[in-house]
């Protein structure tokens, strides 16, 4: 997240000595990205956060394509993705293309016996269902209804659930997931026309420090295999850290809408962005206020973008027999619209309490395999009158 962040102890000059009670050094890392561009963090270990111990098993966890070039409309069940005891393989990967993922999830138990890295991408889940923690080796997390969880990569993470009964929509990115840049000054602070503000934005609170040895399972996630490797230290060591690199969350129900007399495009929902997709949040708001205005959008191509939509709650007014938990597939190249009747419903209503989360990528989305088992094929004809 691009604003200071400092947790636990650290010297008071990055890159001298810093030394424990026994006089022994603690262990920096300079976590970067971009090279030594991007956003990084300064952290100080207990131990050195290099001791591999064994490389055991790698496998492969790229998702079968169903679909490679498609231009149909889809609208996909996901509820009907079945809760899976393990966190890592309950994630099911629905659409996908060569920047990101589109992954839901319904995992019952938390990661007990290992952590999680995934060193390609950056992952941001949307937490439907369930709450917990999320803890890092960064700090923790606590995460409910409504959620957006940024876990840039290379974070290790575990994920703990306060019960069975979770509901995860994931977005794996390849491309740095940031905040609007049209939002943002030239500092990085977010601007007074931002839908959101730095209060809104809640970093890790808590640092775990175990400085234990032993035996500590990372699955590693590179280029779409799992890699086991064995640690001889706890991950979770440092004992502080600063920088601008670090795991946040947001909540869908912090996103202030912007209205206006006629109807705003989805630029105004925008919430993240990346340079091959963005993502926005769609929440109750007053519709707009012209005597003869549509709430309703208007037909539209967006001819080079596959647009995504997660419905999360509530009425979607542009869309029949829609549901909570549904995506659709509006695929580049081809034009969409509100369904039959959707448009004259929406004249006269004053407000919505739709709550939903858009992904727009730029490239092509391939369907998978897993999105055909809960995919309704008849979507695309559903506009016919
Ligand atoms: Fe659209």
């Amino acid at each position: 997240m691009p604003f200071y962040h400092k947790l636990g102890n650290i010297p008071h000059k990055r890159h001298i000595q810093f030394r424990k009670s026994d006089g022994s050094l603690y262990y920096e890392q300079l976590f970067g990205t971009i090279g030594f561009d991007g956003m990084s963090t300064n952290s100080y270990h207990e131990q050195r956060p290099t001791q591999v111990k064994e490389i055991k098993k790698q496998y492969s966890v790229a998702p079968k394509i169903a679909k490679t070039n498609n231009i149909q409309s889809y609208r996909l069940k996901g509820f009907q993705v079945k809760p899976e005891n393990d966190y890592l393989e309950s994630r099911k990967t629905v659409l996908i293309n060569s920047d990101c993922a589109i992954i839901l999830a319904a995992p019952k138990q938390s990661t007990n016996d290992y952590f999680y890295k995934n060193t390609d991408a950056d992952e941001l889940i949307f937490i439907h269902k369930g709450s917990g923690k999320l803890r890092t080796h960064l700090g923790n997390l606590d995460f409910k209804y409504g959620d957006y969880l940024l876990v840039p990569r290379g974070i290790i993470y575990k994920i703990d659930f306060d019960s069975k009964d979770n509901r995860l929509f994931i977005v794996e990115s390849r491309r740095p997931i940031y905040t609007p840049k049209r939002y943002r000054n030239w500092f990085g602070q977010l601007l007074e026309h931002s839908p959101f503000c730095e209060r809104d934005i809640r970093r890790p609170y808590e640092l775990e420090t175990n400085n234990e040895s032993g035996d500590f399972l990372i699955k590693v996630k590179k280029q779409d295999d799992i890699i086991e490797m064995v640690y001889a230290s706890h991950p979770f060591d440092v004992v502080g850290y600063d920088g601008y690199n670090y795991p946040y969350a947001f909540s869908i129900h912090d996103f202030e809408p912007i209205t206006g007399r006629i109807h705003q495009p989805p630029p105004v929902h925008q919430t993240f962005e990346t340079d091959a997709f963005v993502v926005c949040s769609f929440v109750p708001r007053l519709y707009d206020y012209h005597p003869q205005s549509i709430p309703a959008p208007y037909n539209h191509s967006n001819i080079d973008s596959d647009e995504v939509l997660y419905y999360v709650d509530g009425d979607f007014m542009s869309r029949n027999d829609v549901a909570a938990g549904h995506i659709s597939l509006h695929p580049a190249g081809i034009p969409h619209g509100p369904h039959p009747g959707a448009t004259e419903r929406s004249i006269g209503k004053t407000k919505t309490d739709e709550l939903a989360v858009m992904v727009d990528t730029f490239k092509p989305l391939k369907v998978t395999e897993e999105a055909m088992k809960i995919a309704d094929d008849s979507y695309h004809k559903s506009w016919l009158e």
